[in-house]
């Protein structure tokens, strides 16, 4: 059983992830806490609620962190984020509105509080980094905390999603991302290099949808708006859910040891890289996943499937 937070900007494969996290047993799900990305910080906290409640979740407490990206001063979603995600992040399909509110506590707050108190607990990122970003500003001391992160996030052996360089959640906040691969922290990179590998099928929804549940059928008709906004074919990408499970499984995943760093300026900004200042430390903080067992990983989902056919 693992201690984990999920900070989420909760579209299509985040609500999927988070769907996961909430059934595995092996899963003790403290909190999740919403930042923007693929919708507004407050959607996505919404859909975060929405999803919990689906999942039978409603002991697990939802903050709202940072509207925006340290570099800006306000967000919009970008038009690529709408098409993929829908315009309320889960694919244009109406999720039941959750029954209660977000927590008053801010989510930098609610991290800074679990960091102190909790050094067995794995923070997974699955958009920007800028709420994690947001708790070094604050509790600088905290980068010497003992935890772990894991990070959906960049690309390093393959092209970005962005630009041929950059990864969405790391172009959304560069400056966030590279604070915290810098800061000391123990972080896993989770980027396109491995969840690239893993799919999403079809056959999945037309399974989910079998089980007769609403919940089964919204599911469904959210991953099959993702699948035709994506790749377009049979199946698609398992970006986030990636993410946490190799937070519970970091075997079913081939990891470099890497001091790693973005690239701030020229065609390459957003770029997740080696940082060959610091390639001579014999035990870099931060690593990137290059391979996957993805049998292990799309074996894992189907704990989604079983919990609908169970309700
Ligand atoms: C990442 O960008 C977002 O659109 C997805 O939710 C995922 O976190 C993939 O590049
Ligand atoms: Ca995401």
């Amino acid at each position: 059983m693992r201690d984990l937070i999920l900070d989420l900007d909760t579209g299509v494969d985040d609500s999927i992830a988070l769907a996961y996290a909430a059934l595995s047993p092996e899963v003790n799900l403290l909190g999740v806490t919403g930042t923007f990305g693929n919708v507004t910080t407050d959607a996505g906290a919404r859909n975060a609620l929405a999803v919990l409640e689906m999942m039978g979740r409603t002991d697990v407490p939802v903050f709202e962190g940072a509207y925006h990206s340290l570099d800006t001063e306000s967000f919009s979603p970008h038009d690529v984020s709408i098409r993929i995600h829908g315009s309320n992040g889960t694919g244009n399909v109406e999720f039941p509105a959750a029954k209660r509110p977000v927590e008053k506590e801010s989510a930098v707050d609610f991290l800074i509080r679990m960091m102190r108190s909790n050094e067995n607990l794995t923070i997974v990122t699955t958009g920007p980094s800028t709420n994690l970003a947001s708790v070094l500003l604050k509790a600088p001391d905290l980068s010497s905390w003992k935890g772990k992160v894991v990070i959906m996030g960049g690309a390093l052996t393959v092209r970005g999603n962005v630009s041929h360089f950059a990864e969405a959640n790391i172009s959304q906040d560069s400056e966030a991302a590279k604070m915290v691969f810098e800061s000391g922290l123990d972080v896993t990179m989770i980027g396109l290099d491995v969840t690239m590998r893993s799919r999403l099928r079809r056959s999945d929804a037309d399974e989910w949808r079998s089980t007769g549940t609403k919940a089964g059928k919204d599911f469904a008709a959210m991953l099959e708006h993702y699948i035709d906004n994506t790749i377009g074919g049979d199946d698609t990408y398992v970006h986030d859910p990636s993410a946490v499970i190799c937070a519970i499984h970091p075997e079913y995943f081939r990891l470099l040891d890497l001091p790693m760093t973005v690239e701030l300026y020229g065609p390459d900004r957003g770029r997740t890289i080696g940082d060959e200042l610091r390639i001579l430390e014999k035990e870099p903080k931060t690593r990137a996943a290059v391979d996957v067992d993805s049998s292990r990983v799309e074996a894992e989902l189907r704990i989604i499937a079983d919990y609908f056919r169970s309700i």
